[in-house]
């Protein structure tokens, strides 16, 4: 089963609300909220205040993707304004990270940028609701699909599978209708996607061919 993750990075936001209605209409199984701090990645994007209007639109799971330098002090503002989930990033976390954010009482997931070892979410797989794996460097949507991705994807599949789990492995940039057929069968189960659906004309085409 494939979820469709709509990354609103790219999203007119001002029509935010219509944004999301046309979204949800057109079939999308969540949304991923690319918040950026201008520290961790070369931009800023926005905080818990645009998560609370969200949480007013959608009651559909809102996924918090955390490309910030200090996930611990600002993940429980994201999960008081509506999150459901948030994703931190393994090259900022050290040994007390995942078990503070999992205090939260909140599924946490890990992303991983294109050059981070895979090995080095290998022993805590079992404590995460997803494992993101960036296909482009964080910062901007609208970017190309790095290929490298799908030998990354598999070979992550291969060892979640290995040690008996089913941690979904989700995937963020530069998914569209073109890359997504080649990353379903990498394995991978989440798919976020952010200008391919918002700059579209046919949201729910673009649902239906990445969701396949
Ligand atoms: C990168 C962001 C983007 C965004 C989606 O920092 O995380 O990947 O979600 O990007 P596009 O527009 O490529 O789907
Ligand atoms: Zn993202």
């Amino acid at each position: 089963m494939i979820e469709f993750s709509a990354s609103i990075l790219n999203c007119d936001f001002a029509r935010l609300g219509s944004e999301i209605k046309a979204a949800e209409e057109a079939g999308v199984d969540a949304f991923h909220l690319d918040v950026m701090d201008g520290h961790s990645v070369p931009n800023i994007s926005f905080g818990p205040p645009v998560t609370k209007h969200l949480r007013n639109l959608t009651k559909l799971p809102l996924r918090a993707h955390l490309m910030i330098t200090d996930p611990v002090r600002y993940a429980p503002k994201f999960i008081e304004t509506g999150a459901d989930e948030v994703l931190y990033h393994i090259e900022v976390a050290d040994s007390d990270t995942l078990p503070k954010l999992l205090e939260l009482g909140k599924p946490v997931g890990i992303s991983m940028n294109p050059d981070t070892h895979l090995e080095s979410v290998y022993p805590i797989l079992p404590k995460l609701s997803q494992v993101l794996l960036m296909s482009v460097y964080p910062g901007f949507g609208g970017q190309r699909f790095i290929p490298e991705t799908l030998f990354r994807i598999e070979t992550l599949k291969r060892e979640i599978e290995r040690q008996g789990l089913s941690v979904p492995v989700s995937v963020d940039g530069g998914v569209n209708p073109e890359t997504a057929p080649d990353i379903r069968n990498a394995g991978a189960s989440i798919l976020v996607v952010g200008s391919a659906l918002f700059r579209s004309v046919d949201y729910a085409e673009v649902v239906r061919q990445v969701k396949g």
